[in-house]
This record gives C-alpha cells, structure tokens and sequence, in this order.
C-alpha cells in the first residue's frame, strides 16, 4: 500500500501534525470566534480544518464545499450536501429538513453505502428567499447545539450572479451568532482579500485572519522519511527535503512526488534524487490530458510566456533577456498575455515575481513544451 496520499483531504497516520495551527484554529473555534483561513491551493487547508474542527469535543461540524458553485441553488443545494454528511444521527437530519420545507427536500438512501442525503428541489432553491431560508436553518440548528459552520472554498461565492447581495445577506445572518463558529476557507488571494479587507464589502473585518503556509522543511522531511519506511523504502533526511524543495513545499505537491516515487521503485530501494525524474515522468503520463488542455486553450503568445517563466528563475519579467526569450518587444502583449495565464490561474504573482501554481506543470512546460 502507497503509504502518501494525495488529491482528497487527509487524516490520521497520513497527515503530518501542524500542532501549532491545530492548537490555535481549535482554540478559535471553542471560543465561536470567526475565521478567514487563508492558503495556496493544496497547503492543506481542508485537511487541517476537519481534522481540527473532528478533534474538539461537543462540536458539530457543517461543511459546505462551495468549489466553483455558480447559482444560488448550487449554493443551498451544498449546503444541503453537508448537512447531509454531518451525521448519521436521523433527528438532526429530519429537523434540518423541516427547516428548509419550502425548498421541497427529499430524503434518499444511498443504494450502495445505504447513506442518507438531502436533496432539494433546484427550482425552489433557485427563488430569491431560498438563501435566507438557508441561513436561518443553519442559525437554527446552531442554536440547539453548538455547530462550527465552514464555508470552504468560500472566494466562489463571488461567482454568484449578485455575489454582493449574497454577502450583505450572509452576513446579518451569521452576526447574530456570537457563539457559533464559522471558518470561511479560500485559496485565491486577491478574492479572499476583497470579501474580507475591503471597505465596503458585508464581511470586512468579520473575521480573524488565519494562514495555512507551508509545513517546516524540516518537519515535513522527517515525515516523508517515515512514511516511505513504512513503505519499506529508505531515504535520508538531505534527500528528503531536496524533494520537498522539488515541489516548492507544497503540502500536496510533495506528497504527489512521494506517491509516485514509492510507485516507481521496489522494496527496500534506497531513494536518492535520481529517482525524482522516473516519478515526475509518472506524473506527467498521469497528467498528460489534463495538462494538454490547458495548453491547448493558450495563444501561442502565452505559451511562450509560460515556458520562458518556467525557465526563467530569477530573470525579471520586462527584462530584455525575458521578452527575447518570449519572443516578443510589446511590453503590452505581454501585459495582456501574463494577465490571461494569472485568469487561468496556471501562474500567480507573487512579491514582483510570477510563479506557476502548479510546480509539475511548470516542470512538464519546460521539459515538454
Ligand atoms: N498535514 C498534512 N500532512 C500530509 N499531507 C497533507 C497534509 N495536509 C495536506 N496534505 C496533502 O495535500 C493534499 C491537499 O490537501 P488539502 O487539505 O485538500 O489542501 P487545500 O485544502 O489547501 O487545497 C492532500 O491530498 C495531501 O496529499
Ligand atoms: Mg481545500
């Protein structure tokens, strides 16, 4: 058996101890103090905040996914979906449903695993008063026993048609709550920011800002040392932090690297850094359509523009080197281009510099393309 795991959230023996953050989220929850938990895509936000939420004592979960919702009826309908995955316990379920009857829930049975699920009607969820009726049912059940609600991938409300509305509404709900917990988690930076640093926005300063980083090189590379001995492999401690330096010390990127290097050795193996190129051809084999996708949306411009930042390291951008190297003398294409790739979110500013979201994508243009 793989001893990493990668792509779902993690728990028990895979996941490697944050104590800190563990201590201080738990801490913020018990109190009903309200999160903005802030952090790249696959640092392990999702993993840290069930693992945390599961670990204090007396408190119910709601976990409301809403990764690329785009209606107010996705938005209940996920809800609902964590409602439904709370618990097995049927009064809880049954009270829920009574609260939100004018969405006509219906209650069925998973025929393989026999789990319950809440599914409501997507016309009825779509009417303007179904957010309040969402709300209040949430505010309701908070109210019977203590809940710690999490809005994860919360930066996708602003999908919303009439995102702002949704916020302003949102937020008179939850503000009579004091006592109830909610974690409102998102990946895209700017986004986040805006709901929460704005002004004029419902949620400015409604929560305690919180950020998921990076694990210490050195924690994170004890872990993967004893991980893969578990997976009857060797590796030292150097090695492994070369390898968490591979993935930029990305949490998930780095156990994506172990999976496929554990895959592509045999028992016993001593790891040394050659065996980095065998995993990340396994990881492109396994990446192969999904990464040609994205290329294929792409002008050959921003192809250009990619392959010149996977190459560039520490070459700055409208430097003459840089634009030969793109191909280009308008410093406005490249503007325009640079803007398109951070839209696609396949690249992200960061501190003057741009970076690939993706450390295998990056290492897949340069080597590939
Ligand atoms: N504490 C951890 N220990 C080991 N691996 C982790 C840990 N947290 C996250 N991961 C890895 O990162 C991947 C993404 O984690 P996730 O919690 O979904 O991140 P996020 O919500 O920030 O995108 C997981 O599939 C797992 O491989
Ligand atoms: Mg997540």
């Amino acid at each position: 058996m793989n001893p990493f795991k990668y792509g779902c959230v993690v728990e028990g023996e895979f996941f490697c101890p944050r104590p800190e953050l563990e201590r201080d989220l738990a801490a913020f929850v018990k109190s009903g103090q309200n999160v903005v938990i802030q952090g790249a895509r696959r640092m392990g936000k999702t993993s840290l905040i069930k693992r945390t939420v599961n670990s204090v004592k007396g408190v119910r979960m709601l976990y409301v996914d809403l990764y690329c919702i785009q209606t107010l009826s996705d938005f209940c309908r996920r809800v609902m979906a964590g409602v439904s995955e709370t618990s097995e316990k049927m009064p809880f379920l049954k009270k829920a449903m009574s609260l939100v009857s004018r969405l006509r829930p219906v209650l069925s049975f998973d025929s393989m695993t026999g789990a319950p699920s809440i599914s409501v009607d997507a016309r009825a969820a779509g009417e303007p008063d179904s957010l309040g009726v969402t709300m209040a049912m949430i505010r309701k059940l908070a109210s019977e026993e203590k809940l710690c609600v999490v809005f994860d991938e919360f930066q996708d409300i602003l999908n919303l048609p009439n995102a702002q509305t949704v916020l302003a509404e949102m937020r008179s709900t939850i503000q009579f709550q004091p006592d109830t917990p909610y974690l409102f988690s998102g990946s895209v930076r700017n986004e986040m920011m805006g709901i929460f640093e704005d002004s004029d926005s419902p949620f400015f300063k409604s929560a305690v800002p919180f950020t998921v980083g990076a694990i210490d090189t050195g924690d994170l590379a004890r872990f993967v040392v004893a991980r893969f001995k578990k997976g009857n492999r060797v590796i030292d401690e150097e090695t492994a932090a070369e390898l968490v330096r591979y993935a930029d010390s990305v949490t998930g990127d780095v156990q994506q690297l172990c999976e496929a290097i554990w895959d592509t050795t045999e028992t016993g193996a001593t790891i040394s850094l050659d065996n980095i190129n065998a995993a990340f051809e396994l990881v492109f084999a396994r990446e192969y359509e999904s990464y040609g996708d994205s290329v294929r949306q792409l002008t050959p411009l921003q192809t250009s523009v990619l392959r010149a930042i996977a190459e560039a390291s520490g070459c700055k951008i409208f430097s003459e080197e840089f634009m030969t190297k793109v191909g280009t003398s308008s410093t406005g294409a490249l503007r325009t281009a640079l803007a398109r790739l951070v839209d696609k979110r396949l690249i992200y500013q960061y501190g003057g510099e741009y970076k690939f979201t993706n450390p295998f994508f990056r290492e897949w243009i340069r080597r590939k393309m």
